[in-house]
């Protein structure tokens, strides 16, 4: 069956909740990625910041085959190697003394949420449980993290939300203090918003967010699903601040793309959960956390952080380049290998003239080119995007004169 067939069976059976390109992806390799007509593509999505460590990582590969091979699923109601190796590794990368496992972002930020209401109820004063989180921000698809994701557009048609969420601006301390009141319990944030259009706090957003939460007793979450796993040249997009969370959240590239979800948990909180509070049939299955203990290594022992960070501060001037050619870019930020652009038009249109160059890229918010390239990625490969980004934005200039 060819291509065409198959997309139009896709649009037959299954729901509509995605605006797809055109294109069937049946194989990849590091960063690329091939469709079904054997067209080759260099990958700059990355699985929206799933695939950190390339397309089919051999030593992800190898752990996968083993474990299936043992043990693809048990229930927790009994002990799991692999399990237990993720989360000391998890552990001892990070500020965290206990993790519990699940299989999406949206489920570890349910997790985390549920466990802030849950320790507010039995160990801070009077009735709290709100939670204050971003205009901007972006928390997952279920009714909770749906509700904490502060976006108006997210919320249509899904009234009546969940009761217990402030919104607030992001990167504006004087909204945080005037916000908080006698039923919060806990502030919400991603260290970047990806989804948001990937906005940078300013240095010391983060640690102000911390003395506040520290003076007030109250919790602060980091939602680390789309920045954590290196994604910003560090393993935890805080370690840049060396500001610590009492939660954190991870998901998408944990497991090196195979779906995996994580919540991890200072000892203090982690012991308002006892057994039935809160479960997750799938959560850290064997299949899945053998494939994480192979990602976290994988990154740690191959110099992806570093390469990250210096191929992302390359790529960084090269789009800065782009913009003081071009007027029709506003700004460039990010960090790492987590890029925007934020541009004066909409940027649908340039991702699908450069899909057809052979170039996988994302856009945010409308107008926000979005780069989340495998941590892999080599100054070669940026410079080829770049060479094809710079011809449609000419192509773009020339015919708006
Ligand atoms: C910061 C952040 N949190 C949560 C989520 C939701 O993750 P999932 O789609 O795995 O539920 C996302 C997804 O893009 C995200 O970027």
């Amino acid at each position: 069956m060819d291509s065409q067939t198959w997309m139009m069976l896709s649009e037959k059976y299954i729901a509509h909740t995605y605006a797809r390109y055109p294109i069937l992806l049946v194989k990849g390799k590091g960063t690329r990625v091939w469709d079904m007509d054997g067209r080759e593509y260099l990958d700059f999505v990355s699985g929206l910041a799933v695939c950190n460590l390339g397309h089919c990582h051999p030593k992800v590969v190898k752990a996968i085959q083993d474990q299936a091979e043992r043990l693809i699923h048990v229930s927790n109601f009994y002990y799991i190697e692999p399990q237990i190796r993720l989360a000391s590794l998890l552990c001892e990368h990070s500020f965290a003394d206990q993790v519990f496992f699940c299989n999406s972002g949206a489920e570890a930020n349910e997790g985390a949420m549920k466990l802030a209401r849950k320790y507010a109820k039995e160990k801070m004063e009077g009735d709290r449980y709100e939670i204050i989180t971003m205009e901007r921000s972006f928390h997952g698809r279920t009714l909770a993290t749906l509700t904490a994701t502060a976006q108006e557009k997210f919320h249509k048609g899904y009234s009546p939300l969940m009761p217990g969420f402030k919104y607030i601006p992001f990167n504006d301390i004087g909204s945080v203090r005037k916000a908080i009141d006698s039923k919060t319990c806990a502030i919400m944030v991603e260290p970047i918003q990806g989804e948001g259009g990937v906005n940078c706090p300013s240095e010391g957003y983060l640690k102000a967010l911390r003395e506040i939460c520290d003076k007030k007793k109250i919790l602060l979450i980091f939602d680390e699903v789309q920045v954590g796993m290196g994604r910003t040249g560090k393993l935890f997009a805080y370690e840049h601040e060396a500001v610590e969370p009492d939660m954190l959240t991870l998901a998408k590239s944990l497991a090196g793309g195979v779906p995996i979800g994580a919540l991890l948990i200072k000892k203090e909180i982690a012991e308002s959960f006892e057994p039935g509070d809160h479960a997750s049939t799938f959560g850290g299955n064997p299949l899945a956390t053998a494939a994480g203990v192979a990602a976290l290594l994988a990154i740690l022992e191959e110099g992806m952080l570093e390469n990250c960070q210096q191929v992302g501060d390359y790529f960084f001037t090269r789009l800065e380049e782009i913009k003081r050619k071009f007027p029709l870019v506003q700004e460039v930020r990010g960090k790492g290998l987590i890029l925007g652009m934020e541009l004066k038009t909409e940027g649908g249109s340039i991702v699908k003239e450069m899909i057809t160059k052979g170039f996988l890229i994302n856009c945010t918010m409308g107008n926000v080119l979005r780069f989340l390239p495998p941590l892999i990625v080599t100054k070669e490969e940026v410079d080829q995007m770049i060479v094809a980004l710079e011809e449609v934005f000419s192509r773009i200039s020339n015919s708006s004169e």
